[in-house]
């Protein structure tokens, strides 16, 4: 194949013109570790001979890596390259490999095969318009394949390519490669993949890459080069689809120029066109489309444009710009698949943050409907979702975003959820829809409110946090607190630990999760007393940092008062009071606080206590002086 164009030679601008408006095809390779997905890429590599632009420069570190100097580059080498870097365990990243022929440009995105990787799949195949799915003719459908098939139609991927691959091995036999066809075609339409192309190869041999194999005369469909380089490209199908635009960034260099930034997800969009804007939901029409390169009649799916509008209406970054016509949806709870990447699983009722296109918001796992056994495609019960695992669950957000269904679009249906405390990505998922009741549970507004009930009770309603190791005397101060702040005429109500596991949480336990839930429980019900007008005592060891986080994020600023009952471990060990230590420390009580379940320290609590060098009598002395110092209370002089 010509791919270095002899303009190269020629006429080097008329290259380089020509090459600009190729399209560009981005695909993934998938299989087992055997399958040949290094010799397929190196063979494509070496076959479309882009040792130029971008390609050279890959070739040329490559060549570094290996010691081997200028241009003298050859098959091996590449396959061996990328052989290395799977050695060298650069297999937990996904490999971006850039070539081009005559016809397109291509992105391949190389993906490690080991079982575990789940989360580079996921990454690499986001954005792409083909999965090629290695399969080794000897070997036939594995449980990896099927694995790799199921994950790569959950992302989205419209088109699929089996390569069945080491052809050469099974004597080019067509009765192998139709039982491998056969088996595959059934399973496929199991998960609803419909647009599956079967090419028979030898990517060692070169057989049905480039050019029709003469050692298979009975295979009369395409080559693989021949079908990656005439595919529908998605990005061709999303023009196609209704126009959105979620907006990166205000621009406004002036008071007479406001623009809305970012890269069209869907659709085309023109002046004179009449747009949503949702959440909001205010319409306006497009005046401009402003780029670089000067205003645009019509700008189209990826392409990134600032527009104007005729109307000053408030838009702000996160927001989505649709079409009139079928607008994007408005929810603030979803069903949505979640594929979980990290090692500390998922929590459901611990608050994350989830970014879909260009907003970020905070979001909880209400309720995990089910796990998905990728081997099996079985569906299991999960409390949690452990790393690598996939699940259906139901999502609640803080407060409403604009979206599409993933299988509608991915850039507006497609989310990750990100760890608050660490910015950690810990999970992708996939919306599938709004749940009915985002839209039938509405905030009810009442006359008396808070302010109301906490003035009849001549107080300031709050929320004292007590967080500490058990034994390290929360109740003990709580009470003391709480009875000095009766004595003083206040209404309070004291949430401890040790009793709410008796009633309202009874049926949870002290795993990661249920304490998450425990302590989501609590905050809600903290909150709902604070809107009473009480001062609301807790006495739990609220282990976690991130639902502590939580409990204070519920309730307005200066309404939470985290109270860090500071007593060393050895200390609350030797006190003991209920014996549950030394049972932890035989083994006969399981995930205890400070033995086997972490605890995570206060880095910033309004109040610490010592209960070493302070007396319980001093130490609620101690909170009650601070809660005046606060304001949270009235002072002597009041
Ligand atoms: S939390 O971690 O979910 O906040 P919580 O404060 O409600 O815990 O309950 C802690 C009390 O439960 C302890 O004071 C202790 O009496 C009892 N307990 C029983 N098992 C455990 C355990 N595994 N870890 C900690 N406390 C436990």
């Amino acid at each position: 194949m010509a791919h270095v164009s002899d303009l190269i030679a020629t006429d080097i601008e008329q290259y380089l013109k020509s090459h600009e408006k190729k399209s560009l095809l981005r695909f993934i390779t998938c299989g087992s570790v055997d399958d040949g997905k290094s010799t397929l890429i190196g063979r494509l590599l070496y076959e479309s001979k882009m040792l130029f632009e971008d390609q050279l420069a890959a070739v040329e570190a490559d060549s570094k890596k290996f010691g081997t100097q200028g241009e003298a580059i050859d098959f091996a080498l590449l396959v061996d390259g990328l052989a290395a870097e799977r050695e060298q365990g650069i297999t937990i990243d996904v490999a971006y490999r850039f070539f081009s022929t005559d016809k397109r440009k291509f992105i391949v995105a190389d993906t490690p095969g080991h079982e575990q990787y789940t989360r580079n799949m996921v990454t690499g195949a986001s954005t792409a318009d083909v999965a090629v799915l290695m399969v080794d003719a000897r070997k036939g459908i594995l449980t990896q394949t099927r694995r790799h098939s199921y994950l790569v139609s959950l992302i989205g991927i419209r088109h699929i390519v089996v390569a069945i691959n080491k052809m050469d091995l099974v004597d080019y036999s067509e009765k192998t490669y139709r039982k491998i066809v056969e088996d595959y075609r059934t399973f496929a339409a199991h998960i609803g993949l419909t647009d599956v192309t079967f090419i028979p190869m030898s990517a060692f041999k070169g057989d049905n890459i480039i050019a029709p194999s003469d050692a298979m005369p009975w295979f009369h469909g395409t080559t693989l080069m021949g079908y990656l380089e005439t595919v529908e490209i998605d990005e061709t199908r999303m023009q196609q689809q209704p126009f959105r635009l979620p907006v990166q960034w205000v621009n406004r260099p002036n008071l007479d120029f406001r623009g809305f930034a970012g890269t069209v997800a869907s659709g085309s969009v023109r002046p004179g066109d009449k747009v949503r804007v949702q959440p909001s939901g205010k319409q306006s029409t497009v005046s401009r489309i402003v780029t670089q390169g000067g205003d645009l009649e019509r700008a189209v799916a990826g392409q990134s444009i600032t527009l104007t509008l005729t109307d000053e209406i408030d838009i702000s970054r996160g927001d989505v710009i649709s079409t009139v016509e079928a607008p994007a949806e408005v929810a603030d709870q979803f069903e949505a698949t979640l594929v979980w990447m990290h090692d500390e699983p998922l929590l459901p009722g611990r608050p994350y943050l989830l970014k879909v296109g260009t907003k970020t918001v905070s979001a909880t796992v209400t309720h995990i409907k089910h796990q998905v056994n990728v081997n099996t495609l079985e569906h299991i019960a999960a409390k949690t979702l452990e790393l690598n695992a996939i699940g259906v669950a139901n999502l609640s957000l803080d407060r409403a975003i604009a979206f599409d269904p993933y299988i509608a679009n991915r850039d507006t249906g497609g989310f990750i959820l990100i760890d608050r405390l660490t910015n950690n990505t810990v999970g992708a998922g996939l919306l599938h829809f709004a749940l009915r009741r985002a839209h039938n549970i509405h905030m009810q507004h009442v006359d008396v409110d808070k302010a109301a009930r906490s003035t009849a009770k001549h107080q300031k309603a709050c929320v004292i946090w007590m967080t500490g190791l058990s034994g390290a005397g929360k109740s003990t101060l709580a009470n003391l607190v709480e009875k000095k702040l009766h004595a003083m005429g206040h209404h309070t109500y004291l949430l401890d630990g040790d009793n709410v596991r008796h009633g309202l949480n009874k049926d949870l336990g002290f795993t990661d999760a249920d304490r998450v839930e425990n302590i989501r429980r609590v905050a809600e019900v903290a909150k709902l007393m604070v809107d009473a007008g009480l001062i609301v005592l807790t006495a739990f060891i609220s282990p976690f940092r991130a639902e502590r986080q939580m409990a204070r994020g519920l309730v307005e600023s200066g309404e939470f008062i985290e109270v860090f009952v500071d007593t060393p471990l050895e200390v609350a060990e030797e006190r003991d009071p209920k014996g549950l230590y030394k049972k932890a420390r035989r083994g006969e009580l399981k995930n205890f606080t400070g033995i086997d379940s972490p605890y995570e320290m206060p880095q910033s609590a309004e109040i610490r206590v010592d209960t070493v060098s302070l007396d319980p009598d001093k130490a609620a002395d101690h909170v009650v002086d601070c809660l005046v110092r606060f304001g949270v209370l009235p002072g002597a002089l009041d």
